[in-house]
């Protein structure tokens, strides 16, 4: 983790980090496999603020965000074509919005973390490549 940078860079990157943070469910909103679970969401608001959170903790250091990004994605239909998608928007929206070394620095993060939660949720695969996991 960084350690946070006070001042008005900081305070610069928390408000692009709200830009996207919207933006990049903006883009859900028109995406096949990723709007069902938005839509599913039944505070997408309070959703959007953790997520927020989690990101200036990523790159600024603070501590607002205390939770755990993991068990939360147990119970979503999720395939690793969704991994594809989400670090597809993730990716456009940081770029567009953050300074370029700090969107750099939140796509190499989030891309960790997909690989680590696919390896997480997808332990086995078949011979086609798709997990084998039990329907819901
Ligand atoms: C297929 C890709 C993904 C989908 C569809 C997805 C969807 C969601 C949804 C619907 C929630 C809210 C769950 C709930 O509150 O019940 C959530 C929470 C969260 N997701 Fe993801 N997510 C994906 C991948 C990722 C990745 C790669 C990251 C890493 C940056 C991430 C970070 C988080 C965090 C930090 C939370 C908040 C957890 C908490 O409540 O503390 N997600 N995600």
């Amino acid at each position: 983790m960084n350690v946070a940078t006070p001042g008005p860079e900081a305070a610069q990157i928390e408000t692009a980090i709200v830009r996207m943070v919207r933006r990049f469910y903006a883009g859900w909103t028109d995406d096949a496999l990723l709007a069902p679970i938005l839509a599913a969401l039944p505070e997408p608001e309070a959703h959007l603020a953790v997520i927020v959170d989690f990101w200036s903790r990523q790159l600024l250091g603070t501590e607002r965000y205390q939770g755990k990004p993991f068990p939360p994605h147990w119970a979503l239909k999720i395939e690793p074509a969704h991994f594809d998608r989400w670090m597809a928007l993730f990716a456009e929206a940081a770029r567009a919005e953050l300074p370029a070394d700090t969107a750099e620095q939140a796509i190499t993060k989030a891309g960790h973390m997909s690989v680590a939660f696919q390896a997480g949720l997808f332990p086995l695969r078949g011979p086609d490549g798709r997990p084998m996991r039990l329907p819901h």
